[in-house]
């Protein structure tokens, strides 16, 4: 077994895959898509909820994703798992689909509200982690931890080189966030200990970070012109949706590293590849791809200046459990007729 699953090998014994969906109709049913960490599954059950988890690692298939929520009071669900809004009005019993995450555009709040269900998230609690993460991925590609780490292992240490694995200076040079919402907040704060010079894009300024971190609201093409490194915190709208393509990347240095752990549909990847290629930047750390996951023949795999790592910026234990509990708390919220604490609709009337 993985490292990776340890922490949900208890409820895998405690919470079985409840068989076809429909089983549990005589109990209040709440669908989990995946083993998840904490107390989130003892929690739901304490208060008297069946549970229907899904097993394995991988996202329940879309005909089983659907049987399962047409059976449901409530989902847990994942980033990853894809809710058609055409299915919510199918889903007679359902009330709450609560995203274990702070985003939420695999499914449509509107819709949702429209069809009774509440759509929730779990907001604040994965800002810093998602930070220090972004940090590292910036820090690794600045300074090529993984290609140097790589080369090492594969015996290419010889001596102490005045030359070998040049990176880009972190300390001191100009930081871009675009996107000043929690995350990129606490992004903003880490470079403040990197002495950056910190620039931000975002739909209104932030005064509060600004006395806190110094950041100066600036435009895109402006940021993008200026910093060494650009670090994307957006949620993925029809507006962020191909935010950085072609012409904001020709906008950015020879010298610049891009790094997103938002969304991978907020860069059209094929210009960043393209732009890798030429040379128009420098590098990139990508947690977040289009699609998920990243195919292994991709061009961006081929390229030495780019990090790719799994979508794992949340992935502290804690931050993951208390995710997790977030999202039971809101399905706990909902079952019990009240209002859910992390709400981002408002469904009139709710079911
Ligand atoms: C989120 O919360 O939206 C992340 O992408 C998953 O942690």
């Amino acid at each position: 077994m993985s490292d990776r699953r340890l922490p949900f090998s208890t409820h895998m014994q405690r919470f079985r895959y409840a068989g076809p969906p429909g089983r549990l109709l005589a109990m209040t049913t709440v669908f989990v898509t995946r083993a998840i960490p904490g107390q989130a599954l003892s929690q739901l059950a304490a208060a008297g909820h069946a549970i229907d988890l899904w097993p394995g690692e991988l996202p329940p298939p879309p005909d089983a994703l659907a049987a399962h929520l047409r059976a449901a009071d409530a989902a847990l669900t994942m980033v990853s798992d894809r809710i058609p809004p055409e299915l919510l009005p199918a889903c007679p019993k359902l009330r709450v689909v609560a995203n274990m995450a702070v985003g939420y555009d695999n499914v449509d709040p509107a819709a949702a509200a429209a069809a009774g269900v509440w759509v929730t998230n779990t907001p604040g609690v994965l800002a810093d982690t998602t930070a220090d993460f972004a940090f590292a991925l910036l820090l690794a590609t600045a300074r090529q931890v993984v290609a140097s780490e790589r080369d090492t292992r594969a015996g290419g240490w010889k001596a102490w080189s005045p030359t070998a694995f040049l990176g880009a200076d972190v300390y001191g040079s100009t930081l871009g966030v675009v996107g000043m919402g929690q995350i990129g907040a606490a992004f903003a704060r880490r470079a403040q200990g990197f002495a950056m010079r910190i620039l931000y894009t975002s739909r209104t300024p932030k005064p509060a970070v600004e006395a806190e971190t110094g950041a100066r609201w600036v435009s895109l093409p402006e940021l993008l012109a200026a910093s060494d490194f650009v670090s994307i915190h957006t949620p993925l709208t029809a507006s962020t949706r191909g935010l950085i393509s072609t012409a904001e990347l020709a906008l950015m240095r020879p010298s610049a590293i891009l790094v997103n752990t938002s969304r991978g549909a907020v860069v059209d990847q094929e210009a960043l590849v393209a732009a890798l290629r030429a040379g128009t930047i420098a590098g990139a750390a990508l947690d977040v791809t289009e699609p998920e996951p990243l195919p292994l023949g991709h061009p961006l795999f081929m390229l030495p200046n780019v990090v790719v790592t799994p979508h794992i910026a949340s992935a502290g234990r804690a931050t993951r459990a208390r995710m997790a509990e977030i999202a039971a708390a809101n399905i706990l919220a909902v079952l019990a007729r009240k209002d859910p604490p992390n709400p981002v609709n408002r469904p009139v009337p709710p079911r």
